[in-house]
């Protein structure tokens, strides 16, 4: 069967902690879930199904396609098993490849190692059937070939993003702590804010929060920005199908949204680049921006949500300045973002004490290996509902 017409298991590797909204993603898309792990989510359905996992999804890293999956023990058996698929009808014998892997095993140290034999097996093979083979290295905006072997069962599977879906492609101006995209995504998504009410964002950095949520409350597919994908640098790929999905989701993405977005930092350089980015992701018209300390930010009446994202401090004489901004952030809630729901993601829980709110929820997320929460606090309209404080 091709690859283009065999239905396959197809697993989609996440963020630690982001599973539970990847799987949300998923069902909606209208596709089974068969296993969730910490760190991705199986499901089953066709190379077509997995290009459209690319550009809708806003919370998965990589949307890897199952081609095999056999048992071997050592690497030469990898080897065999892995010159026995028909290579030459997947990868263009004048592209380039990177194999990638994610090896524990006893018999492999170094899994570079595997990779190679991987690699030389694709190659080797192609070069007899073909007469030439794709040169080969550690680029990942070509063929993409993921290896996990564990124990003494191996997958090999097409890695269809190649380039992980967190670049989406509009944050172009580097920033000191960005937030990943397929992160603040995830936030987006627990604060369950979906254009409904105002979005308020002080100490937006490069802006990566604002951007999502006008993404999401556009429904606009997060993979419309890009053009490169791994499932493009695979043989039978059909240019024009792709053109014509891309096409029919720009036309079912929202131009206008019902609530303000609006993103503030204090940082003249930080707005110069949300600006940009926001701009490249082809929303900056429909949000605002201001230079301003956080308390300052424009809260409008009306409702909806407010979400920081301070820094956690790494150094003692950081943290101690940071206490203070936790602090102001409990007193900028209480007094201007009545009848908001507020949040705050940060991965140091003892500044977070110092808000001196009840949180209502506590939401577990990494940000790279840093354990952080997603606080959430109900702020009530009126004096008398208004958070009541917690003792510090
Ligand atoms: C961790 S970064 C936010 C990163 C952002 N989520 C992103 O994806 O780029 C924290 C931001 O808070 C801003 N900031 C620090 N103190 C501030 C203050 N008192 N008022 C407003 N913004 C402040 C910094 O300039 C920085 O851009």
């Amino acid at each position: 069967m091709s690859l283009w017409t065999q239905k396959n298991r197809i697993v989609i590797t996440c963020a630690k902690g982001i599973a539970p909204f990847l799987k949300e993603e998923v069902l909606s898309l209208g596709l089974p879930i068969l296993s969730e792990g910490i760190a991705d989510v199986e499901t089953e359905g066709t190379m077509e199904d997995a290009i459209k996992l690319n550009l809708f999804l806003r919370t998965g890293q990589r949307v890897l396609f199952l081609l095999e999956e056999f048992n071997a023990k050592r690497p030469d058996e990898l080897y065999n098993k892995v010159s026995r698929i028909k290579w030459e009808d997947i990868i263009p014998e004048d592209g380039y490849l990177c194999v990638t892997s994610s090896v524990e095993t006893s018999t492999i140290k170094d899994s570079r190692f595997a990779n190679l034999k991987c690699k030389d097996a694709i190659v080797d093979r192609m070069n007899e059937k073909c007469g030439r083979r794709p040169d080969s290295g550690p680029k990942r905006d070509r063929t993409v070939i993921h290896l996990y072997w564990k124990d003494e069962r191996c997958q090999i599977y097409v890695d269809t993003s190649g380039e992980p879906l967190s670049r989406r492609g509009y944050r172009r101006i580097p920033l000191r702590a960005p937030m990943q995209e397929t992160l603040a995504a995830s936030v987006i998504l627990a604060t369950g804010w979906k254009g409904n009410g105002n979005f308020i964002n002080p100490m937006c950095g490069s802006g990566t929060l604002a951007i999502e949520a006008a993404m999401i409350a556009l429904n606009k597919a997060p993979g419309l920005l890009r053009n490169n994908y791994g499932f493009m640098h695979l043989k039978g790929f059909n240019e024009s199908s792709w053109n014509a999905l891309r096409k029919k989701t720009r036309v079912i993405a929202k131009k206008s949204l019902n609530g303000r977005i609006i993103a503030t930092d204090i940082s003249q350089e930080a707005i110069e680049a949300a600006k940009k980015n926001a701009t490249t992701a082809g929303v900056a018209h429909l949000m605002e921006f201001g230079v301003c300390g956080y308390s300052e930010t424009p809260v409008p009446k009306g409702g909806g949500v407010v979400v920081l994202n301070p820094e956690y401090g790494e150094r003692l004489g950081e943290i101690e300045k940071l206490k203070e901004v936790y602090k102001g952030i409990g007193d900028f809630f209480k007094k201007k973002c009545q009848g908001y729901k507020g949040y705050i993601f940060t991965g140091n829980l003892d500044l977070a004490k110092k808000v001196g709110l009840k949180t209502k929820r506590r939401i577990p997320f990494f940000n790279s290996n840093i354990e952080c929460r997603l606080l959430e606090y109900d702020l009530y309209e009126g004096s008398r509902k208004m958070q009541a404080p917690i003792s510090k």
